[in-house]
C-alpha cells in the first residue's frame, strides 16, 4: 500500500506544465502568482523571477498554500533559472502609469526591459508561448517579435500581446446593462491596447441593442478604463488586481490548449489576422503551439467600424515605433 501511494504521489508529481512569470514581485505579478498558484493543474511548475530582493520570499511565501503547484523564486539579474523548460512564460515586468502618464511614456523604460528578458527567453525557452503584459504592449510586442526573429527563433503562432483586461472590462460594463443576467457574456474587444485603439464591440452581445449613442459611450468607458485606476490609485500604480485575473483567464487558456482541449477561444494581439495592420488584436483559437486559427470579427456596428477606421493610423504608428526600436538596437 505504501509503494501504491508512493507512485499515486509519484504520478501526481509528474510536472505537466511550467509557468514562468516575470516580473513576478510586482502589483500585477504577486496577485497573479497566487492565481496561479490556486489554479493551475496539480503536477505544473511555478517559476517567479524579478530582480526585486524579496523574489524568493514571495515563492516562499506562495509554497505555503496546500496546492500540487510547485513554486520556485528567483531574484538577481538573470531570469534563466526561471525561464529553464518553461512551456509558457508572462511577461509582466517594468514599470507602470501615474497619473498623466499615457502608456506610450512607458516605452523608453520599458522597451530595453522587454529587449533583455525575450533575448533570454530566445535563448532558454525557444519554444514557449510567450505572453507580454507589459506596456505600451502595441510596442511591446513588436520589439519581442523582432528579438525572437534576430534570434531566429521566431514564431508568430507563439506570441501574444495580452489585451484580456480590455475583454474583462467590457464584460463588466456589460453586467451593468439590464438584458444581462449572468457573467458568461463574452464582448469581443479588438484593435490594440492603448486609448482609442481599444475598440469593444458591445453590438456582438447577444441581448444587447445598442443605439449609436450607447455604442459611442461604452467604447469610451472600456477606452479609459485603465485610466480611470491610474487616477483612483492616486500615483500607487495601474490596474493590477483585474489585470491578474485576466491574466490568469488567458494563461488557463493556453494551458488547456496545451494539454490537449480543442477550439480553446481567446482574444490577443497578435501579428498575421488583419489586412490593415501588422499586429492586431481579435478572437483566436489556441491549440498546442500557440494560435491556431485568427477569427473574423465581424459583423460590427458602422459605429465600431469607423471606430477602428480611427485608431488604424495610431495603432500602426505604435507598432511601427516598436519595430523601429529593436531594429535600432538589435543593428539590423
Ligand atoms: P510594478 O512596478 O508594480 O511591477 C513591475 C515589476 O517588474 C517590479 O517588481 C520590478 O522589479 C519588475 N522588473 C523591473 N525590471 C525587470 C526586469 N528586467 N526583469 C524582470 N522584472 C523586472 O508594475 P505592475 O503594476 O505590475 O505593471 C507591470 C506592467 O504591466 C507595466 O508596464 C504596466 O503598464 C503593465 N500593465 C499592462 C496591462 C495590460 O492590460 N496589458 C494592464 C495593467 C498594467
Amino acid at each position: 500500500i505504501t509503494v501504491l501511494f508512493g507512485l499515486t504521489d509519484f504520478w501526481n508529481m509528474e510536472r505537466i506544465m511550467k509557468i514562468a512569470v516575470l516580473g513576478a514581485a510586482g502589483g500585477i505579478g504577486q496577485p497573479l502568482s497566487l492565481l496561479l498558484k490556486m489554479q493551475l493543474p496539480a503536477g505544473s511548475e511555478l517559476a517567479l523571477y524579478d530582480p526585486a530582493p524579496m523574489t524568493r520570499g514571495v515563492a516562499v511565501d506562495l509554497s505555503h498554500i496546500p496546492t500540487r503547484v510547485k513554486v520556485s523564486g528567483y531574484a538577481g539579474s538573470d531570469p534563466s533559472a526561471a525561464l529553464a523548460g518553461a512551456d509558457i512564460v508572462l511577461l509582466a515586468a517594468g514599470i507602470a502609469r501615474k497619473p498623466g502618464m499615457e502608456r506610450s511614456d512607458l516605452f523608453k523604460f520599458n522597451a530595453g526591459i522587454i529587449v533583455d528578458l525575450v533575448q533570454h527567453c530566445a535563448r532558454v525557452c525557444p519554444q514557449a508561448l510567450v505572453a507580454i503584459i507589459t506596456n505600451p504592449v502595441n510596442s511591446m510586442v513588436p520589439i519581442a517579435a523582432e528579438v525572437l526573429r534576430k534570434a531566429g527563433v521566431y514564431d508568430p503562432r507563439r506570441l501574444f500581446g495580452l489585451t484580456s483586461l480590455d475583454v474583462v472590462r467590457a464584460e463588466s460594463f456589460a453586467l451593468d446593462v439590464e438584458s444581462v443576467t449572468n457573467h458568461e457574456v463574452t464582448i469581443p474587444v479588438v484593435g490594440g491596447h492603448s486609448g482609442v485603439t481599444i475598440v469593444p464591440l458591445f453590438s456582438q452581445l447577444s441581448r444587447g441593442q445598442y443605439d449609436a449613442d450607447e455604442l459611442t459611450s461604452l467604447i469610451a468607458r472600456v477606452q479609459g478604463a485603465g485610466t480611470e485606476v491610474v487616477e483612483a490609485k492616486a500615483g500607487a500604480g495601474s490596474a493590477t488586481l483585474a489585470m491578474a485575473y485576466a491574466a490568469l483567464r488567458f494563461c488557463l487558456s493556453l494551458v488547456r490548449a496545451k494539454l490537449g482541449e480543442a477550439n480553446v477561444r481567446e482574444y490577443a494581439f497578435v501579428e498575421g489576422g488583419h489586412a490593415d495592420a501588422k499586429f492586431f488584436s481579435q478572437p483566436i483559437v489556441l491549440g498546442a503551439e500557440g494560435v491556431a486559427q485568427v477569427l473574423d470579427y465581424q459583423p460590427v456596428h458602422p459605429v465600431e467600424q469607423a471606430a477602428i477606421a480611427r485608431m488604424l493610423p495610431v495603432l500602426n504608428k505604435e507598432i511601427q515605433q516598436g519595430i523601429d526600436y529593436a531594429r535600432h538596437v538589435l543593428q539590423d
